[in-house]
Order: structure tokens, then sequence, then C-alpha cells
């Protein structure tokens, strides 16, 4: 897939999720054969104004190569300015997020409110486009709601304002997370742009990766939570489609390692006091369905340091292998 002149190889990208995709999370899916990642959401504001925290989310890592940072908010002019902020770090994608529900971003006309001004959207793609040199993709809804499913007429605009991709995550800004996803208007907007699309919403495996191309036809694929506790998703992605193999998950050793790892990486990123806290949903994402996770999630949900993680992996292996 193309976006713009920017080449990605491969078959499935990492969505963007605040507070989750961070950094050490994105570089594991990458190792894991991930072929494009996008940073958490940054706020346009909080870039124009030079703050910390937004600085740091927009960081990419040595191996962040096919990446794209992710800006919202709702005003053309710092939209512009944010992007080229973001441009000067040398991320080679900027993202417009046109798709988040939460109501401190949509209540404020960012992220899914866009959908329901497809003119402001349009302006605002549109003014960030000129005003950078690295392609420009746009992350959207289906719709809101149901009764205005609204995709395909924004996908239009949004090609026409110089998007260089539609990421489209099939479900309205009503359904927040909740299913289905509608994949026949990720179809419909496949059909109606020449840009490629990428398809997003409830891809858990390769059968699901493979059915989102088969059904929409879209150019690429994109998963979220699929990838929670489970970055290894892409090395099956990528084995399925280009050998047709469907590999299991690694065993419950390999997995710890993974964890161990990841959280190792987390808190050299962040530091041990944030790492540690931010650790726990990772770790009770990974222990998922594995035999007494419910008791060793509230031995997570406490957890201070990295000596106290290995000793309940111990536990947690201890009992999946217990006859
Ligand atoms: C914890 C979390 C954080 C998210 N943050 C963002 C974000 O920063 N930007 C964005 O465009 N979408 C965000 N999303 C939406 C995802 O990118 C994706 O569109 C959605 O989860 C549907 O894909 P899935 O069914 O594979 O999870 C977030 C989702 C989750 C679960």
């Amino acid at each position: 897939m193309k976006i713009g002149n920017f080449e990605i190889n491969g078959y499935a990208a990492l969505a963007p999720m605040a507070g989750v995709a961070d950094r050490a999370f994105r570089e594991l899916c990458i190792e894991f054969g991930a072929a494009y990642v996008v940073s958490e959401m940054v706020s346009s504001k909080g870039i124009t104004m030079h703050d910390r925290k937004s600085d740091s989310l927009m960081q990419l890592g040595e191996t962040e190569k096919s990446a794209a940072v992710q800006i919202f908010g709702c005003e053309p002019e710092i939209m512009a300015e944010a992007a080229k902020k973001a441009e000067s770090t040398g991320c080679p994608v900027i993202d417009i997020n046109m798709g988040c529900p939460a109501p401190k971003i949509a209540g404020n006309g960012g992220g899914s409110a866009l959908m329901k001004d497809p003119d402001l959207a349009a302006r605002i793609t549109e003014k960030v486009v000129s005003a950078v040199n690295v392609p420009i993709t746009v992350k959207i809804r289906a719709g809101w709601e149901e009764d205005n499913l609204n995709a395909v007429h924004m996908a239009t605009l949004l090609e026409k304002a110089g998007a260089s991709a539609i990421t489209v995550h099939g479900r309205t800004r009503k359904q927040m997370y909740a299913p289905p996803v509608n994949l026949d208007i990720i179809r419909q907007v496949k059909e109606a742009v020449k840009i490629p699309v990428i398809g997003n919403g409830d891809i858990v495996d390769a059968k699901s990766a493979e059915n989102m191309l088969k059904v929409t036809g879209c150019d690429f694929v994109m998963v979220g939570r699929g990838a929670l506790g489970a970055p290894w998703i892409f090395r099956q992605i990528n084995e399925y489609f280009e050998n047709g193999t469907i590999i299991p998950d690694p065993p419950i050793e390999e997995r710890m390692k993974v964890m161990l790892r990841h959280i190792k990486q987390l808190c050299e990123n962040k530091g041990d006091y944030i790492g540690m806290r931010e650790a726990r949903k990772h770790a009770a994402w990974y222990i998922k369905g594995v035999r007494g996770a419910a008791a060793f999630r509230q031995e997570i949900g406490s957890l201070e340091s990295y000596d106290q993680l290995e000793s309940i992996i111990n536990k947690v292996i201890a009992a999946a292998n217990l006859i």
C-alpha cells in the first residue's frame, strides 16, 4: 500500500490507542510484524502550546520507520500549526483523528464530532495538507449514529481535500466499541474513493483480518484491541497471508517473556513509577484466559515493582502447567 509516496510493505497496522499504544507497545508490535503503526492521539492545542506530554507522545522509536503521528482538534489553523510541529519530529505520515467518541474530545468538537460537520472536516484536512510535505491520512467512523451513516460522503470530501488514505472504523460514534462492525460501509467507502482505504474493527485473528479484506476490498487492515496482550497477532496474520498457515498463540512461557520485555521497555521509557502503574492493564491483558486469571488480576491491580511482576508470572506459569 502507498500512502502518498510513502510505501508500506505488509498486511496489517496497529491502531492508535491512547494510553495503550505507546512507543514500547508499538515497537513490540513492529517486532512481531506490524507493517505500520499510529501514535496515540495528540492534542493539536497541546502541541502548539509546547505541552511536554504532547511532545513526548509524538516521539517515535528507532524502529518506527513506518508510522504516523495522530493529531486531534477542530480548529483548522491550530491543526495546521500542530501538523507542522509533528512533521518536524520526522514522522513520515500524519493522521487526523475524526473517530474518537470520548466526551472529552468529541464534546469539544474534535474526534468523531467532525463526522457531524463534514465541511469543517474537509477544511481542516485541506489546511493540514497544505501546511506540510508529508502525506495526510484521516481516521473516521461509519457515522455519528445509525440514522446518518455518512462515511462515504466524508471520505469523498476528504479525498478531495487532499487526504492520501482513509481509515474507516466500521462503527458509529453512538456504538462506541459495541458490536457489530459495519463492513458494508467500509466496502462502500472503498468503492467511492481512489485513495487507499484501511479497514478497522474487531479484527482479532488472521481469519477476521482475511474477512475484512475479502468483504470490504480494503487495501490494508488495522488491529486495535485484538493486539492487547497479544502483539504476536501480527506474526499470525503475516504467516496466514503469506503461507496460509494458522499459527497458534505462543505457549504461556513465551507469552510471559514477551510481557516482561514489554513492561521492562515501558519502565525504561517512562520510569518505574509510571511504567509499573501502566503495566497493570497490560499484564491483565497478557494473562487473559489463563487458569486462575481472576485471582492473578487482583494481585496485578496493586502491582508496584518489576520483581513483584516476575513473582506473579512464576505463579501464572505454574498454574497454567498444572495437570
Ligand atoms: C484504549 C483505546 C484507545 C483508543 N485511542 C484511540 C486514539 O487515540 N485515536 C484513534 O483514532 N482511535 C483510538 N481508539 C480506537 C481504535 O483505534 C480502533 O479504531 C477501535 O478500537 C476499533 O478497532 P478494534 O475493534 O480492532 O479495537 C482507541 C481504542 C481503544 C480501545
